[in-house]
């Protein structure tokens, strides 16, 4: 976090709380120059210890409006490299009384910032850190709205595991997963998943390519060989998990038994085989839906629908309503993404450290899928976990604290699974699927962590549930009594 250094943590509290509000008459005036800046500095950070400088302090994002234009790479280019241009335009609410605060922002310029319709002063900084003054000081608890337009050229991001995330350009368009700090390459924004907010595109692309953004289309309309999408994504959602992918696809509607509209779109160039398999997972999606809301309660969003790209990241994604497939869609991974949008997406992290909640839980939703289908009980894959030996470095994850180069282990998947498959034959089905239920009612639209659910476990079951959480996600060492 960034604090004066001058006044040290404690002045700058006693700063915040002696500041007074403007008047009206002085806000409308802006700030007298001689007198010092009102407010506080937002943190350069969220907060999360695995990714220090994602996300800022300091206030609340409500509403993302992003309007972006995009060209991707020319005829047979040489090299990826497609062209955007953007105007977000954010509604947040500060925490704190605010004379400066970041956005994160990685790989693009901004030309412009406002707040409240006033040019603000802003830098870029070497580490993706976009910091705005805007001419008065923001009052906490009052909504804000800031405009940044930006631009540039985008290539192939990569995360820290050196994997191809964010805005993704391929010959086509661009494929755009976020997970886990990789939405700064497309837009500005407070890059932590626990500040969620609603969202709203409109993007402007070559007429024939196809934009699949998350929630529900809005409208459609081409003038002069460009197409313009607008894309209405009313629920709260963790910024890693929107996207905005383009490519040459074909847009299938339908509406699962229980009413969820699904909009999926399967990429025109993907090869037979993988098309038709992609195209038999997806039709087993309202049968999914109902399963899973059998389980964990009613479907949480607008819409639903899958992205089935010719291109790969090499992994498959749960954006919010839409979920992202590279090449292909196989029906546990078409399973696993629909379980996520209970379990991670609409129940969303606190923090990275407390990934096995949305892996773990999604992980064992495809368990639960797969025996019903007839195939491998969720007792099995239980036990083929369990077969792995002591001295497997598998077992050396700390499963709610993996490291920041573990939060996609097989440990936080299968041990994750298996830590609920674990907690299931301790308490018995019913409490086990009240609690499952517990907790997407609690915490849906929100964010919580391994203490929440623990929390929330013991309170469900009544049950003393320590030995085994802290065998199961806590011990770097094999559960062996809990
Ligand atoms: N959350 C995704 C899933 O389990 C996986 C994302 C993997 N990302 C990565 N960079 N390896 O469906
Ligand atoms: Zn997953």
């Amino acid at each position: 976090m960034e604090t004066p250094r001058r006044l040290g943590i404690a002045g700058l509290v006693l700063g915040a709380l002696l500041v007074p509000a403007l008047s009206p008459a002085q806000a409308a005036a802006g700030p007298d120059p001689a007198s010092r800046p009102q407010g506080v500095i937002g943190g350069a950070g969220g907060g999360d210890p695995y990714f220090p400088l994602a996300g800022n302090r300091g206030y609340d994002v409500q509403h993302y409006a992003l309007d972006l234009d995009y060209t991707p790479p020319r005829p047979a280019p040489a090299r990826l490299v497609g062209r955007l241009d953007g105007v977000a335009k954010i509604r947040l609410v500060p925490t704190q009384r605010l004379r400066r605060f970041n956005l994160d922002l990685r790989g693009l310029v901004a030309g412009s910032v406002t707040v409240d319709g006033r040019p603000a002063r802003f830098r870029q900084t070497l580490d993706n850190e976009l910091v705005v003054t805007p001419r008065s000081s923001m009052s906490p608890g009052q909504k804000h709205k800031v405009v940044v337009r930006y631009g540039g050229a985008t290539g192939r991001p990569k995360d820290i595991e050196d994997a191809l995330y964010g805005w993704v350009t391929t010959r086509d368009g661009a494929m755009v997963v976020s997970e886990p700090d990789g939405s700064a390459t497309w837009f500005p924004v407070n890059d932590t998943p626990s500040d969620k907010a609603s969202y709203r595109f409109k993007v402007t692309v070559p007429k024939g390519l196809t934009v699949a953004a998350n929630g529900l289309l809005e409208s459609r309309r081409t003038r002069k060989g460009r197409t313009t999408w607008v894309w209405d994504a009313p629920d709260q959602m963790s910024s890693y998990l929107a996207t905005a992918t383009i490519g040459n696809f074909k847009m299938q509607r339908s509406t699962t038994p229980g009413g969820v509209p699904v909009i999926d779109f399967l990429d025109r160039d993907l090869p037979a085989a993988k098309r038709a398999r992609s195209k038999a997972s997806l039709a087993l999606t309202g049968e999914m839906v109902a399963f899973f809301e059998e389980r964990f309660g009613r479907y949480p969003f607008v819409s639903y629908g899958s992205i089935v790209d010719d291109n790969s990241v090499g992994y498959a994604l749960e954006t919010q309503t839409r979920s992202f497939f590279s090449r292909d869609a196989d029906e546990a991974t078409a399973a696993h993404e629909l379980a996520h949008q209970w379990m991670g997406d609409h129940v969303g992290l606190r923090r990275w450290a407390d990934i096995w909640l949305n892996e773990g839980w999604a992980e064992y939703a495809t368990w639960l899928w797969t025996e019903a289908r007839g195939g491998t009980t969720a007792q099995q894959a239980y036990e083929k976990v369990l077969a792995r030996k002591a001295s497997d470095k598998f077992w050396t994850t700390v499963v709610s604290d993996p490291g920041r180069l573990g939060i996609f282990s097989d440990a936080i998947y299968d041990r994750g699974a298996a830590t609920l498959h674990a907690l299931r034959q301790r308490v018995g089905d019913e409490l086990f699927f009240r609690l499952a239920k517990a907790w997407v009612a609690k915490y849906g639209g929100r964010s919580a962590g391994t203490r929440e659910f623990r929390r929330l476990a013991e309170r469900v079951t009544g049950q003393d549930l320590d030995p085994l959480f802290d065998a199961w996600v806590v011990a770097p060492t094999k559960p062996t009594a809990w």
